[in-house]
């Protein structure tokens, strides 16, 4: 099993580990007494075990990888929910003599923590000892890295402030407006102010300034951009959640990645989770889809409001499908905040920022004639005209100017009859 390699003597194998280890945690800056292996030698056995901050399956079937690449052959003992162990084989795999004397690596995940432990019958190897060593770097690994780099994996990306991206870039919607400012930026923008009073008024101190306010409104309104906004207004940084990507491509990881999520916010010192096309959650397609779901959900509940409430996060969702929505989850939203459609002279003020060289009368005509559009498609509708003049000012060789009021009426036209 050894390939060779002669066992090493336990005190000088306990030495190296704890060698290895305290300079691999000192050097990660995340030096933790309590988190060094318990290495010990007992009735003829040796025996390493250590707690792992987490064990998922992504990490599992990391730690099979570093087994593997130091063991030939290893069997599956156990792979039971909250229990999984490996076991070495013998040299020939075909013989079983003996075979539980080989070294054996078990995981337990339990609610309150998770742990690795690895025995073995006499004294570890070179190499054995250094699937430990590397095992424990694995585990701890993740935990060094910036929450940044850890939400980018996760799936998540961290939309930064851009100075064209203020409330002028969405035309109209005032009062939609006033409600984000009110809800989500002044408290954010002051924290002090709302903590004074809620201390003035509350018995047992709590914040009152809203966890999980829910965006709600058709496609091409102007959610994700609003959420854009915001970044640029508040000092703390906007997580961009797409659940649907976190939905599909994570798939049997959802759930934990989602939980990672709030924890690397947590460790940022706050932020706010923009959780976009959160209507995901709400179809559930077939059974396997319907399992992830209901565990993703859960951790979102726990998460908005519950024993493990995010403290310093505040978060947005954004749907288009609210009555689809699970009845438990829009409860915990403190406020939902309707994006209508546009009115008429909505459109007209969306036109004049898509299409500025038009006069107010132009604008406020288009704006008549499109009834039932949303930012999106009028801003659609804007680039077509665009386009289509483009290719007619190469055709006629012209010098470039911005397209007259026809094309959009056209444009407007070509939309309707596709209707
Ligand atoms: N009131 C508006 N003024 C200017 N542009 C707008 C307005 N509403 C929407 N838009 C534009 O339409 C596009 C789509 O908007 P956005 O992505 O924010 O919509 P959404 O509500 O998030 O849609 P979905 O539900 O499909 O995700 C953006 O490019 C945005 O700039
Ligand atoms: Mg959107």
């Amino acid at each position: 099993m050894n390939k060779g390699l002669p066992p090493i003597p336990y005190d000088r194998m306990k030495d190296q580990i704890e060698k290895e280890i305290s300079s691999f945690m000192e050097k990660s800056g995340q030096w933790d007494q309590g988190m060094m292996p318990a290495v010990s030698y007992e009735q003829g056995a040796t025996k390493i075990s250590f707690i792992l901050p987490s064990l998922t399956d992504r990490g599992l079937i990391e730690f099979l990888g570093v087994i593997k690449s130091h063991i030939a052959n290893v069997r599956v003992h156990s792979f039971e929910d909250g229990y999984y162990a490996f076991q070495a084989l013998n040299q020939n795999m075909f013989s079983t003599e003996n075979m539980l004397d080989n070294i054996k690596f078990e995981f337990f995940s339990l609610s309150s923590s998770s742990r690795a432990e690895i025995t073995k019958k006499g004294e570890l190897s070179q190499e054995e000892v250094n699937v430990c060593i590397e095992m424990f770097r694995k585990a701890h690994s993740s935990q060094k890295e910036s929450p940044h780099v850890r939400l980018r994996k996760l799936g998540a990306s961290l939309i930064s402030a851009n100075a064209d991206m203020t409330w002028d870039y969405i035309a109209g919607y005032d009062e939609v407006k006033r409600k984000i400012r009110e809800s989500i930026v002044l408290p954010l923008q002051n924290p002090g102010v709302y903590d004074s009073i809620a201390r003035k008024t509350r018995r047992v101190f709590e914040s009152n300034r809203p966890r999980a306010v829910l965006f709600e409104g058709s496609p091409g309104v102007g959610k994700t951009t609003a959420a854009r906004v915001i970044a640029g207004e508040v000092d703390i940084p906007l997580v961009y959640v797409p659940v649907e990507s976190i939905m599909s491509k994570w798939y049997g990881q959802s759930s934990q990645n989602l939980s990672g999520i709030f924890d690397a916010c947590e460790d940022m010192g706050g932020a706010i989770i923009f959780l976009d096309e959160i209507d995901s959650l709400a179809g559930s397609r077939n059974q396997n889809m319907f399992e992830a779901t209901r565990r993703v959900l859960s951790v979102l509940l726990r998460r908005l409001d519950g024993i493990d409430a995010a403290m310093k996060t505040v978060t947005i969702g954004a749907t288009n499908r609210k009555e689809d929505l699970d009845s438990a989850l829009i409860s915990r939203f403190d406020q939902t905040i309707l994006f209508p459609l546009p009115n008429s002279a909505e459109r007209a003020s969306i036109f004049s920022n898509y299409a500025m060289h038009l006069g107010p009368e132009e604008c406020a005509l288009l704006g008549e004639r499109s009834d039932g559009m949303s930012g999106r498609t009028i801003k659609d509708l804007c680039e077509f005209a665009e386009r289509r003049w483009a290719r007619k000012i190469m055709a006629k060789s012209l010098e470039p100017s911005a397209p007259p009021i026809e094309y959009y009426r056209h444009s407007l036209r070509v939309w309707k009859d596709n209707q």
